[in-house]
């Protein structure tokens, strides 16, 4: 079956963060936003159905995360990734950033050091600083137009002795699919310096056609011992309102630490919806998701070409995975402050401001392409009609 993804979806006035809360967060109505990270995209009927089954039913009491929830996230691990896991690693968390939250609480302690690398999606920073921690950051670094990980400063900085790193593997924003050399340097670090690894991989599913996601857990016995994965279909599936989301730890004294400050904390349920629409998602999914990822692969190159074409000062990057693309305006030459007021005051386009995921971002934007392609084209018009 083929999916449309050019519908256009009216999304205000259904309590959206993106669509109504523009003046809150962007100031002003008329701001088209390409900021926040879900879709403006339908959610395929095979979920819909789902949970409109589950509706059905006039009960909707207390629930258990029964056998085929975890066994949904085991086949698709094994499908998609190649990740053969144990239905026992998989501990429920109510949304990846609660999770990375929970998972600070639990295996670090006030004044412990957390190490994350730059620029990254903001709640990095706020999940390790609104706990006490302290945080330690290793820069990426450009080759060309692809970002790279400086290793000698991640060593450097694995010597100061932090207890935890946490990574986004692909990366938001600079939209890597790090690949399995990488990902194998920086787990072998970690083990070298007694420092666990957290691999946030909520993207995992949405790389571009001709990249491979790799687990990092799935490197060897030992890094997966080392390593606990957050993965979710949220991003995936277009699902973020049902906070639904599993973090697999193979390491049993790792796992049975954090199930208990789950269950003490009683953060072990979540909602029902999410488990249906999990199930449902991994079960029925790939086809959907391949005809997806075709198409946000051409609003990538959409908007890469439109930006080559008519506003070649807007640097791009190669984008490698993720809906979510990091534009660079140094060349037009504006300070950071007056770029964002012509952003949105003059074309009235509102991204994700560059500055929020770190000092690199200093005339960045990042802008959400999980939209029609008409959309992104107006986006895109906004910028050239004032550039
Ligand atoms: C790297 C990363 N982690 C986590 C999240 C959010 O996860 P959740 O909505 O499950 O808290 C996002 C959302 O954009 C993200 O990019």
């Amino acid at each position: 079956m083929e999916y449309n993804f050019d519908e256009i979806i009216p999304r205000k006035g259904t309590g959206c963060l993106k669509y109504d809360k523009t003046n809150e967060f962007l100031g002003g109505e008329d701001v088209l936003p390409m900021w926040i990270a879900d879709m403006d995209i339908r959610i395929p009927d095979f979920i819909t159905d789902a949970l409109k089954k589950r509706m059905d039913h006039p009960v909707i009491g207390y629930f258990y995360h029964t056998d085929e929830f975890y066994h949904s996230i085991v086949r698709w691990m094994q499908m998609r990734h190649q990740w053969n896991i144990s239905s026992k690693w998989i501990c429920f968390s109510p949304g990846i950033v609660a999770g990375l939250s929970f998972l600070i609480q639990n295996f670090t302690e006030k004044g412990d050091k957390v190490l994350i690398q730059t620029p990254v999606y903001p709640p990095f920073y706020e999940v390790v600083e609104k706990n006490g921690r302290e945080l330690v950051t290793n820069p990426l670094y450009l080759e060309g137009d692809r970002f790279l990980m400086n290793f000698n400063d991640l060593e450097e900085k694995l010597k100061q002795g932090p207890k935890l790193m946490i990574i986004s593997n692909p990366h938001n924003p600079v939209g890597r699919c790090w690949n399995p050399d990488e990902l194998r340097q920086v787990a072998e670090l970690c083990l070298k310096y007694h420092c666990l690894l957290i691999s946030d991989e909520i993207h995992s599913d949405l790389t571009m056609p001709g990249f491979k996601h790799t687990p990092v857990a799935k490197l060897s016995d030992e890094i997966a011992q080392n390593t606990i994965t957050c993965m979710s279909p949220s991003k995936t599936f277009n699902l973020a309102g049902l906070f639904t989301s599993e973090i697999i730890i193979p390491n049993p004294q790792l796992r049975a630490r954090f199930k208990a400050f789950m269950n003490d904390t009683v953060h072990i349920y979540g909602n029902v919806f999410g488990d249906v629409a999990l199930q449902a998602a991994y079960s029925y999914g790939a086809e959907w998701l391949d005809q997806l990822r075709v198409y946000l692969a051409g609003n990538v190159q959409f908007c890469k070409d439109f930006l080559a074409e008519k506003i070649p000062q807007i640097k791009t990057y190669s984008h490698e995975a993720t809906y979510l693309m990091w534009l660079n305006f140094k060349e037009l030459g504006y300070t950071h402050e007056q770029l964002s007021q012509k952003l949105l005051q003059e074309a009235k386009v509102g991204f994700n401001d560059g500055t929020a995921f770190g000092a690199a971002g200093d005339n960045c934007m990042r802008i959400n392409l999980a939209c029609p392609r008409a959309t992104v084209k107006e986006a895109l018009n906004r910028l050239s009609a004032i550039f």
